[in-house]
C-alpha cells in the first residue's frame, strides 16, 4: 500500500528531492485548488500511468481510460478539467500514447 506521502522522492534525511511526474505536472498545470482532492488524483493518476507502463494505449482510447481511472474521485474546485488535462500530458510525454 502506498499513501501521497510515499510518491515524491527523498533524501536520506527524509526531504522531499523530487515529486513524481504526476505530481508535478499537477503543480505546473495548477490542477487544484485548496487541494482537499489531490491525493486521491496523485494516487489515481499515479496508478494509472505504472498500469500503461506496462501495457501503453492508443490515442483513441484515452479519454475514456483517464475517466475509468479518475472520474469516480470527487473534486468541488476545479471541475475536473486541468486534472484530465495534466493526466492526458504526462501520459503523453512518457510515451505511453500510441497513434492509432
Ligand atoms: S481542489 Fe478543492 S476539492 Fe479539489
Amino acid at each position: 500500500m502506498r499513501t501521497i506521502e510515499g510518491h515524491a522522492s527523498r533524501d536520506e534525511q527524509g526531504k522531499v528531492t523530487a515529486l513524481n511526474p504526476i505530481q508535478q505536472r499537477f503543480v505546473d498545470e495548477f490542477a487544484f485548488q485548496c487541494s482537499y482532492c489531490a491525493p486521491g488524483f496523485v494516487n489515481a493518476a499515479t496508478v494509472l500511468v505504472e498500469k500503461l507502463q506496462r501495457q501503453p494505449i492508443v490515442k483513441s482510447q484515452l479519454e475514456k481510460v483517464i475517466e475509468d481511472s479518475l472520474g469516480h474521485h470527487i473534486c468541488r474546485c476545479t471541475g475536473y478539467v486541468r486534472y484530465y488535462s495534466a493526466t492526458r500530458n504526462v501520459l503523453t510525454d512518457l510515451g505511453l500514447v500510441k497513434e492509432g
